[in-house]
């Protein structure tokens, strides 16, 4: 299977991957033989990519760090928990640590730990999604780092909560599609602090989750707020946890901005290293992206073009590569498979468009 934007989605093609609105509605079933009719049906949806089957891709399997009916379950319990009028004052904080070892149980168990959240949602659950990703990534920072227990599981309530505070702005400015104001802004930047206040008056949420809620926008060099802390001043947590969110933030089509794609927002990020974000931390994040996740249509510095078809353990960007296209430009008759990891003098230098 491979990802395709649904811009260049055409009726004939057969869908991958069971495709769910918002609320978990299948939208359509994998197998599906796509129409103009459903292909307009997702737009409305705000769907902008799909995972195809298709010759070219036959085989390939995109595995997910978590179980796909996993991250939906959570996905609606925390929706559920977020949208309930009592929230403005506290959570459960035992019915979070549920959901947080649900999670962090897929995660141990999974092959590779390797996230691949760049994934099918719809523009709408941005704050579900988000709250759901931003614990996954942090999760998976926290092993690297070697971080256990309880200690890891506190990382987890405080990264799924990082953003509770946000149901204190008002949505109109959450919402606004061109650029806040100064005071807009100033507005947008309590969320922190509001979220420290819920999560401090609310039973069995341990102080991680509280200092994840308000320390999260820190940055290292100091640029960052409520209290503009610097270096070791920021809890480890919120140093992992910010990663995270910015990371998944970019990777995100937005209603004011289009997603950028995985390997660019690694550079980004890179290029905050010690400045914005901890060194450390960050270097643990990377390790486990794939900044070229399978399925992705992939560019070689030969000429050749292919598909990435597995990862590597441990190497998720060399990965294997099934070329499809010689570096003349020709189909090939019969595709064959590049590992990167063995053939060093290969590289992934662009992707493009099938
Ligand atoms: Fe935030």
């Amino acid at each position: 299977m491979r990802k395709i934007s649904l811009e260049r989605a055409r009726a004939g093609l057969y869908v991958a991957r069971t495709i769910h609105s918002l609320d978990g509605i299948v939208l359509l079933y994998a197998g599906s033989k796509l129409t103009e009719e459903n292909i307009q049906h997702l737009k409305s949806y705000n769907i902008t990519e799909i995972y195809i089957e298709d010759e070219l891709s036959k085989g390939i399997v995109v595995t997910d760090v978590v179980r796909e009916d996993i991250v939906l379950d959570v996905k609606a319990k925390i929706k559920t928990i977020m949208t309930t009028p009592s929230l403005k004052i506290s959570v459960d904080g035992k019915k979070i640590m549920e959901l947080v070892e649900k999670l962090l149980d897929n995660i141990l168990n999974s092959d590779f730990i390797i996230a691949n959240l760049s994934d099918i949602r719809s523009i709408d659950d941005y704050t579900y999604s988000h709250s759901v990703n931003v614990c996954i990534l942090s999760l998976i920072t926290g092993i690297a780092l070697g971080i256990k227990g309880e200690n890891l599981k506190d990382l987890g309530v405080g990264a799924l909560l990082h953003d509770i505070g946000k149901i204190m702005i008002d949505e109109k400015i959450l919402q606004k599609p061109t650029n806040l104001t100064i005071n807009e802004f100033d507005e947008v930047k309590k969320h922190t602090v509001y979220g420290y206040e819920i999560l401090k008056n609310s039973n069995d949420v341990n102080s991680t989750a509280h200092i994840i809620a308000l320390s999260h926008h820190e940055r290292k060099d100091g640029s960052g707020y409520p209290y503009n802390l610097k270096n070791n001043d920021i809890p480890l947590p919120a140093r992992i946890v910010a990663i995270a969110d910015v990371y998944d933030a970019l990777t995100t089509n937005r209603i004011y901005r289009k997603k950028m794609l995985p390997h660019e927002v690694v550079d980004y990020m890179c290029s905050l290293s010690n400045k914005h974000f901890d060194k450390t931390c960050l270097d643990a994040f990377i390790s486990h992206i794939a900044n070229y996740p399978v399925g992705t249509a992939v560019m070689l510095n030969s000429g050749e073009k292919g598909l990435v078809a597995k990862y590597n353990k441990n190497f998720p960007n060399r990965p294997v590569v099934r070329v499809v296209i010689d570096e003349n430009g020709k189909m090939l008759v019969k595709p064959k498979e590049i590992d990167l990891f063995r053939k060093p003098e290969y590289r992934i230098v662009d992707i493009w468009d099938i």
